[in-house]
């Protein structure tokens, strides 16, 4: 299974005159009001699965901000290096040959290594300027991703993810994925994790409500809902950059619950960009594993994978992936619409509490030059 949904598909309020794309681009216009936290958080981010990435290829990915060439060498390691070229601004991937731990420039051949980013070669001249260098950035390849460390100080990481066992080995096994490109501020995403009010409201119709908003709430499928328990709290250190989500979810049917169906599931926010979701129910147990990467400042991609047990029957997984992508598509029009609220007006409340706890734990992703980005208001073309 993969469900891919680029911005523009779901979540808008197309109303016959504009399709959902003119939309999108409107609401990113006018809602580019207030003071919101920087843009890009300090952390591990997926770039892509890495199985994608093929020895000896390279793929350009724009994120964070950055233009990066990313590359599998011919040993099959997996590097990450600045883009373009710094004799004459080539973009690495775009042409660009692996040749044993380097990636040669399709322009004029120069090469460079993808641990370091020095040029090792330059097929016309002797001497090496000591400036012939890409950037190279902290890359982890585990749980099947490739993942970038960015850190607006440019320090070295300080933590790691965590690898998940149950893939290395083989215990679990893949059963598809689903893509997302979502219009809002990055620190939303993780928030609806906090946010354990939300759930009732924009989580409570049953999946064949469907995920528009306006008509969830149908009579016609009022006989069933989705019950949800939450309670979210920051690990301890050293674990201090991971916040955890306890979640319990029933269906009731006229009332009354159906307990096979009953699904607990423990989700760790792991840094600004990662969530594991384990989860286990009759069929057996397994994970959604959830990467968050900014494309730009106000635009998120989401990939979803689920991993499960062998012995969970493929079309159970796939249901599963389907009832994760639907929720995720109701988060989606709320997203897209809304702005970020730098001054909430909480209530004295547990639920509104913990958003504010949130908030408190992720500003440890930000820091002093974390890119910000300024509005302006009315001169914004897009
Ligand atoms: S631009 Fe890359 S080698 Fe010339
Ligand atoms: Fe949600």
């Amino acid at each position: 299974m993969n469900r891919v949904r680029y911005l523009g598909d779901v979540g808008y309020l197309a109303d016959g005159n504009m399709s959902m794309k003119d939309i999108s681009n409107s609401v990113r216009k006018r809602r580019m009001v207030g003071t919101i936290p920087p843009v890009y958080p300090n952390g591990w981010f997926g770039l892509i699965e890495a199985h994608r990435l093929k020895k000896g290829t390279s793929i350009n990915i724009s994120a964070l901000g950055l233009n990066l060439a990313v590359f599998r060498d011919e040993e099959g390691e997996a590097h990450i290096v600045d883009a373009y070229c710094p004799h004459m601004g080539a973009n690495l991937a775009a042409g660009g040959r692996v040749k044993g731990k380097c990636i040669e420039c399709p322009f004029h051949g120069w090469k460079f290594r993808g641990d370091t980013g020095e040029c090792i070669d330059i097929p016309y001249a002797d001497k090496i300027p000591s400036q012939a260098k890409v950037k190279a950035w902290p890359t982890m390849e585990l749980n099947n991703w490739i993942y970038i460390w960015h850190h607006a100080e440019d320090i070295q990481p300080s933590w790691l993810l965590p690898e998940i066992d149950e893939i290395t080995s083989g215990e679990w096994t893949y059963r598809g994925r689903s893509e997302h490109f979502v219009n809002c501020h990055i620190e939303e995403i993780p928030e609806n994790g906090a946010d354990v009010q939300h759930l009732s409201q924009v989580h409570g119709p049953i999946m064949t409500a469907g995920i528009d908003l306006r008509y969830m709430w149908s009579k016609l499928w009022s006989f069933a809902n989705h019950e949800w328990r939450a309670r979210w709290e920051a690990n301890e250190p050293p674990e201090g950059h991971i916040g955890t989500l306890f979640l319990s979810h029933s269906i009731k049917v006229f009332g009354k619950r159906i307990p096979p169906i009953d699904l607990d599931l423990e989700v760790r926010q792991i840094g600004p960009g990662v969530v594991y979701l384990k989860f286990e129910s009759v069929f057996g147990k397994g994970m959604y594993m959830q990467s968050l990467t900014p494309v730009e400042p106000m635009v998120q991609k989401i990939v979803h994978n689920i991993y499960v047990q062998r012995r969970m029957p493929t079309i159970i997984a796939k249901f599963y992936l389907y009832a994760e992508a639907i929720q995720v598509e109701r988060d989606i029009m709320i997203w897209n619409n809304k702005k970020y609220e730098g001054k909430p007006v909480f209530v004295k409340s547990k639920e509104d509490g913990l958003i504010a706890r949130h908030r408190r734990w992720y500003s440890q992703f930000y820091s002093e030059h974390s890119p910000r980005l300024t509005f302006q208001k009315d001169t914004m073309d897009w």
